[in-house]
């Protein structure tokens, strides 16, 4: 007789990883997030403070040349092009056509012009940028494709739909991403890895994935802890714990070699 995979609910999955941090946590998760303007104009962009806190958290220089792997709707683009000074570029990537349409008019209407022509939009699969891209960033942002439980548990078809095996798959689309970001950085570049999820096997656990499969090529960079938790390696911020901002999990990267 062949083996039958016990069924693990969502609740129970993530109650075993938070203990009895859990019902505080859902109950923040399941409450409206907050949300910053990122300017002062009459209808800016409005952005999670948490998401504000990762994307700054990546160093982009003057000049630099800045890629921003799965980029739509763009918030977290936005504050990487407040950085490039007067000649960097940011390539914003993403593989949803219709993401993309939104990030197309998220630039179009909230950077400069003369910014915004030095952004180009692409449409490349993230986890295979480095088959045709290597060395070529100075700074790299992958917000990547997570969980996001704060969406599911608002969803009861999501919540119905969730399983073990989505959020493995997703990990190993994670991984792939990231190293291909690692191909792409150049040689003392950085990659910022961020998610919005609050499980460790899709943030910690896929940047330790690194020490398996490119040892000796990158090391993690400690950053300044301004909201949230440290863990290892990285910051988390959660919700119930920080004014209902977050989730957000992200770990700063340099590539060494
Ligand atoms: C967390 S969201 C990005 C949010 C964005 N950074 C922001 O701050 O507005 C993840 C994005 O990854 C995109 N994505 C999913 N799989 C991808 C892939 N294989 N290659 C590129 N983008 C992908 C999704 O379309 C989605 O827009």
């Amino acid at each position: 007789m062949g083996k039958t995979r016990e069924k693990v609910s969502f609740d129970a999955y993530y109650r075993k990883i938070y203990e009895d941090r859990w019902e505080g946590l859902q109950n923040a998760l399941l409450s409206d997030p907050q949300q910053i303007p990122l300017d002062d104009r009459d209808s800016p962009y409005y952005l999670d403070e948490a998401s504000v806190i990762a994307a700054q958290a990546l160093p982009v220089s003057p000049g630099s040349a800045v890629l921003d792997m799965c980029a739509a709707p763009g918030g977290k683009s936005l504050i990487l092009s407040r950085n490039l000074g007067a000649t960097g570029t940011l390539v914003c990537n993403d593989r949803s056509s219709q993401r993309r349409a939104r990030l197309h008019r998220v630039l179009d209407q909230y950077t400069p012009v003369e910014v915004r022509s030095r952004i180009r939009i692409t449409s490349h699969d993230a986890s295979r940028w480095a088959l045709y891209e290597t060395d070529q960033y100075d700074s790299i942002l992958l917000d990547a494709p997570c969980s996001s439980e704060r969406h599911v548990l608002r969803d009861p078809s999501a919540i119905a739909a969730w399983s073990v095996s989505r959020t493995r798959n997703l990990q190993s689309i994670q991984f792939a991403m990231l190293a291909s970001a690692l191909e792409a950085v150049k040689i003392g570049g950085h990659i910022l890895y961020s998610t919005c999820s609050i499980n460790p096997h899709e943030n910690q656990d896929v940047a330790h994935r690194l020490e398996k499969k490119r040892s000796g090529r990158y090391r993690f960079v400690d950053t300044e802890l301004l909201r949230g938790e440290y863990c290892d390696p990285g910051v988390l911020i959660l919700p119930d714990s920080e004014e209902n901002i977050g989730p957000i999990y992200y770990v700063l990267i340099q590539r060494t070699a």
